[in-house]
C-alpha cells in the first residue's frame, strides 16, 4: 500500500517536471547543478552560445570539466572562446549507447561552428570514431587532425532532443582560436572591409562613431546596412535631414547591449535602440523563420545577414536594408514616387522639432537610456512598431498564452503534491 502511494508521488512529482513537446531546453539551468561544469556553463552564458543550443531542437553538448576549459579560456578573448564552444556543440543527438555504436565505426557531425557560414569547407564539422578498446575519439574535421578528445562520461539526457556529454579536452584546429577581437578592432576599417562604406563614412560624419565606440567597452549591438541598401529605390535622400535626424537614424541602427543573432531570436517584446526615447519609441520588432531574424521598423523590414564581429560585449551584424523607424518616416516612404529635380524625401515629417532628435550636448555623453530593460509593449496604440500589419507576431502570442496555461496547471499539481505529502 505504502509503495503504491509511493508511486503515485514518483508520478505526480514527474508530471511537476516533465516538460511538454515544443517547450525548449534550458542548457544554463541543467549544467546549474554540474559544479564541475561551473566554468563552461559560465563561458556559455557569456557568449551566449547558450542561447543557441536552446534554440535547437536536436544537439548534443560535448563539455569539458573545470580543469581543461580553463586551460583553453585562459588569457583568450570571448570571440575564441565562443568559436570553441561551438565547435563542441553537435547538431545531431549522441547519447552512450549512440556513440560507442557509430554505424562503420565513424561519424561526422556538423556543429553550431559550421551554421555561421564563417568556416570554409567542413572545418565546422566534429569526426567520431569508435577507437580500440571501446574508446570513442572526437577530433577536428580539418585535414590531417588528430583525435584530441576522448568520451569520458554521459551528464543528461533529454531524449531524443537534448544530449550532454563530457570529454577529456577541448577540439581545436588551426585557426579555430584566431576570430576577430573587439579590442584590437577599428570600427571603420572593419565596416569597410565589410561592405558598408557608407554607413562608416555617415557614422564618422556625424560623431555617431564616438558614441559607438564608447559603447564598446560595456555593450554594443551595430546594425549595418551595406552599400547596396543606401542605393536601393526608395531609400529617402539622407542628405536633406537635419543633423539631428542623421544622429537618431543613426543610433536607431545600434543596442547597447551585446545582443547576437540567436539572442536576437529570443526577443518577444519590441527591443530598444540607441535612439529609443524610454517610451516605446525607436524600438525594433523581431521576427524569426527558422534560421532567418527579420527586424521591423514599422515602416520596412529588414533581414540580418551576416555577422562582422562577434566578440562580448560587441556585435556587429550586416543588414540588408536601411532601417528607417517609422516616428520619423511615417507609414510608407517608399511609395514616393522618384521625385522630380526640387526636391526629395518627401515623406519626411516637416517638423524635425518633434522628433527626440539627441541634441549634440547628448552626443557627447554616450550609453544614456538606453541600458534600461524594454519597455513591454504598453496599450498606447502607435508607440510600437509592432502594430505594423506583421502577422507573423501570433504564434508568439499564442505561445505566451500556452506558457501562461501550463504554469496554472503546474501551480494546481504543485498543491496536489504538497496535499499528497502532508498526507503520506
Ligand atoms: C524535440 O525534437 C522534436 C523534433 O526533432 C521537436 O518537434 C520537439 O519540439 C523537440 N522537443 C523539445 C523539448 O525540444
Ligand atoms: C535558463 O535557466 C537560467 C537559470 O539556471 C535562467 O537564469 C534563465 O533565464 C533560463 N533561460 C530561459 C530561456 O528560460
Ligand atoms: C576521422 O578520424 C579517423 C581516425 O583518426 C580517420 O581515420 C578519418 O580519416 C577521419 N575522417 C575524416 C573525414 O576526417
Ligand atoms: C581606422 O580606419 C580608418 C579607415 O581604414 C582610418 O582612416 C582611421 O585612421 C583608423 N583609425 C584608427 C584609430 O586607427
Amino acid at each position: 500500500m505504502a509503495i503504491e502511494k509511493r508511486t503515485l508521488f514518483s508520478i505526480l512529482l514527474l508530471l511537476l517536471v516533465w516538460s511538454p513537446a515544443g517547450e525548449a531546453h534550458n542548457i544554463t539551468a541543467i549544467l546549474d547543478g554540474f559544479p564541475d561544469y561551473s566554468l563552461y556553463n559560465s563561458y556559455l552564458t557569456q557568449t551566449k552560445v547558450a542561447d543557441e543550443i536552446n534554440s535547437r531542437d536536436t544537439v548534443t553538448s560535448l563539455v569539458l570539466p573545470n580543469a581543461p576549459m580553463a586551460a583553453l579560456a585562459a588569457k583568450r578573448p570571448l570571440a575564441a572562446i565562443k568559436n570553441a564552444l561551438r565547435l563542441l556543440t553537435l547538431l545531431d543527438y549522441f547519447d552512450a549507447a549512440k556513440l560507442h555504436n557509430l554505424q562503420g565505426g565513424a561519424v561526422l557531425s556538423t556543429t553550431l561552428l559550421q551554421t555561421t557560414g564563417n568556416e570554409p569547407g567542413n572545418l565546422g564539422f566534429v569526426n567520431i570514431t569508435n577507437a580500440r578498446g571501446g574508446k570513442v575519439a572526437f577530433a577536428s574535421a580539418a585535414p590531417g587532425s588528430k583525435p584530441a578528445a576522448t568520451y569520458t562520461k554521459s551528464v543528461k539526457q533529454i531524449p531524443y532532443n537534448l544530449s550532454v556529454v563530457e570529454i577529456s579536452a577541448p577540439i581545436v584546429f588551426p585557426g579555430l582560436l584566431d576570430a576577430p577581437t573587439a579590442s584590437g578592432s577599428n570600427l571603420t576599417a572593419l565596416l569597410e572591409k565589410a561592405g558598408c562604406k557608407t554607413f562608416a563614412s555617415l557614422l564618422s560624419s556625424s560623431g555617431v562613431l564616438k558614441i559607438f565606440e564608447t559603447a564598446m567597452t560595456k555593450g554594443l549591438t551595430l546594425f549595418a546596412p551595406n552599400d547596396e541598401a543606401f542605393k536601393a529605390p526608395g531609400v529617402p535622400d539622407l542628405s536633406s535631414l537635419s543633423s539631428a535626424e542623421l544622429v537618431t537614424i543613426l543610433q536607431y541602427h545600434a543596442l547597447a547591449s551585446y545582443t547576437p543573432k540567436a539572442s536576437l531570436k529570443t526577443s518577444t517584446a519590441p527591443i530598444p535602440t540607441m535612439a529609443s526615447s524610454g517610451a516605446g519609441k525607436y524600438d525594433l520588432g523581431v521576427t524569426t523563420h527558422g534560421d532567418d531574424v527579420t527586424l521591423n521598423t514599422g515602416v520596412d523590414h529588414s533581414r540580418v545577414a551576416s555577422t562582422i564581429l562577434d566578440d562580448t560585449p560587441v556585435c556587429i551584424l550586416t543588414v540588408d536594408s536601411i532601417l528607417l523607424p517609422v516616428e520619423l518616416f511615417g507609414k510608407a516612404p517608399s511609395s514616393a514616387p522618384a521625385p522630380g529635380p526640387e526636391g526629395p524625401s518627401p515623406s519626411l515629417p516637416p517638423s524635425p522639432s518633434e522628433a527626440p532628435a539627441p541634441s549634440p550636448k547628448k552626443a557627447k555623453s554616450p550609453s544614456p537610456k538606453p541600458h534600461s530593460p524594454p519597455a513591454p509593449p504598453t496599450g498606447s496604440p502607435g508607440a510600437s512598431p509592432s502594430d505594423a500589419p506583421a502577422s507573423d507576431d501570433k504564434p508568439a502570442d499564442d505561445k505566451s498564452s500556452a506558457t501562461a496555461l501550463l504554469a496554472g496547471t503546474l501551480t494546481s499539481l504543485f498543491s496536489a503534491v504538497l496535499a499528497l505529502a502532508s498526507v503520506l
